[in-house]
């Protein structure tokens, strides 16, 4: 058979072309390579400090807790439902009363300068523009003032660390108020410090401090030391007149004799939603439905505090069965894909929080390192949600989804 030739033509080479011309506009062109957040995580670690990445990635002792929950996201097996028409999705999820864009919460994380200069202003700029929650840790290095200050916009909440020591508490709970933040986290996992050894091994000091091996590591990481050394000090800003020293107040902030009876004075002296993270069993998801609290958080803290605790995703179904529909349920730790946040949510959560998909984002590109983590979220939720035969995310039902032995 014979076919008639022509002349090449421009028109029909162009589209083919995987090149384009050259722009003058800045780009970051390792964050365009990003497709899922282990990318992010990669990028972020070519980023930062060794010790710097290690503080986020780490967990404690052994670190079975991280490697478990990771395991039980793999365990996921969706059962998809076919020919049911789903044209758009709708992720969307009510939070405590209120529409968020996607159950996604962004975990409260000290020491988040650390990780990049804008730190908690770079996060919560980019959760407000994607109208999703940010909660504020109180060991965070911007203050909840600087913060509502620098943006009005988008939803608080504030991570409380509960003392004994009511003035202090109270002072907390002022700021939170005042502030604008319309719910408080109170972290319970936290009696003491977990024993992270990563940091231990790596030397990590906060503020971090200039050895010879810090000094070796700078060259390698510039950006970052500069934009450290140019900017002011890190510092736990909620607890700014406190004339303690950094290291003084990390160990302040730990109180292992507070009771469920501080939770009941917490409730009345705040008035507003709490929500509890950190509940492994049952049990105590029982008690805090006693005590009337909005929300709890199955969480082991990212496996950061007691290692070999319970894992979120295996216990949400029973704690589900337990509490019912009156208090909302939320997990975190290791989860690392939209397909992640939809078990999440199939099998009971209202919705998931994530600390280091974030804190990848944060590390690898500032905020919009934090932008792309949640534009990778979003694709896969929705890319899953249309292969599943489900619009809605309020429509996942636990037949969605199958645990695996293995
Ligand atoms: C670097 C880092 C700092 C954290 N700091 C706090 C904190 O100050 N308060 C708190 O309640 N939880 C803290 N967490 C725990 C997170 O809120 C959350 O429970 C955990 O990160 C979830 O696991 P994931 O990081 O695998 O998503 C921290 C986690 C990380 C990674």
């Amino acid at each position: 058979m014979s076919v008639r030739r022509q002349f090449p033509r421009w028109s029909s080479i162009k589209p083919l072309l995987g090149w384009s011309w050259p722009t003058f506009r800045k780009r970051d062109r390792g964050l365009e390579k990003v497709l899922t957040i282990p990318d992010l995580r990669e990028l972020a670690k070519k980023r930062v400090p060794l010790s710097v990445f290690d503080y986020v990635e780490g967990g404690a002792l052994q670190e079975i807790s991280i490697m478990r929950s990771k395991d039980s996201f793999q365990r996921v097996e969706f059962h998809p439902r076919v020919l049911r028409g789903v044209t758009s999705v709708d992720l969307s999820r009510e939070v405590l009363g209120k529409r968020t864009s996607m159950p996604i919460i962004l975990a409260p994380t000290g020491y988040t300068r650390m990780m990049h200069y804008l730190g908690e202003y770079a996060v919560a700029a980019s959760a407000a523009k994607q109208d999703m929650v940010y909660a504020l840790s109180t060991m965070g290095t911007c203050s909840p003032s600087d913060l509502a200050t620098a943006t009005p916009e988008g939803r608080k909440w504030f991570q409380l660390y509960l003392w004994q020591n009511r003035d202090q508490s109270r002072d907390f709970i002022a700021q939170a108020r005042d502030n604008g933040f319309d719910a408080l986290i109170l972290t319970v996992d936290t009696p003491v410090s977990g024993q992270r050894l990563r940091d231990t091994r790596n030397g990590l000091t906060v503020p971090p401090k200039i050895t010879m091996k810090t000094f070796l590591n700078m060259a390698t990481k510039p950006r970052w030391w500069a934009n450290l050394l140019t900017t002011p000090p890190l510092e736990f800003a909620a607890m700014r007149g406190y004339d303690k020293s950094l290291f003084e107040l990390a160990k302040l902030i730990f109180d292992p004799s507070v009771t469920l009876k501080d939770v009941a004075w917490l409730q009345k002296e705040w008035g507003g939603p709490l929500i509890v993270k950190g509940i492994q069993t049952v049990e105590d998801a029982l008690e805090m439905k006693k005590l009337g609290v909005q929300g709890i958080v199955l969480s082991n803290h990212g496996g950061r505090q007691m290692d070999r605790g319970t894992t979120p995703l295996e216990l949400l179904p029973e704690v589900k069965k337990a509490v019912g529909d009156e208090m909302e349920i939320y997990i975190d730790g290791s989860v690392l894909s939209g397909g992640d946040v939809l078990a999440a949510v199939a099998l009971g959560a209202t919705a998931v929080l994530v600390g280091r998909p974030y804190l990848y984002g944060l590390m690898a590109a500032g905020e919009a390192g934090v932008d792309k983590m949640a534009d990778v979220f979003r694709e896969e939720m929705e890319n899953t949600m249309t292969l599943m035969g489900v619009d809605k995310i309020d429509d996942l039902r636990p037949e969605h989804v199958r645990l695996r032995e293995h």
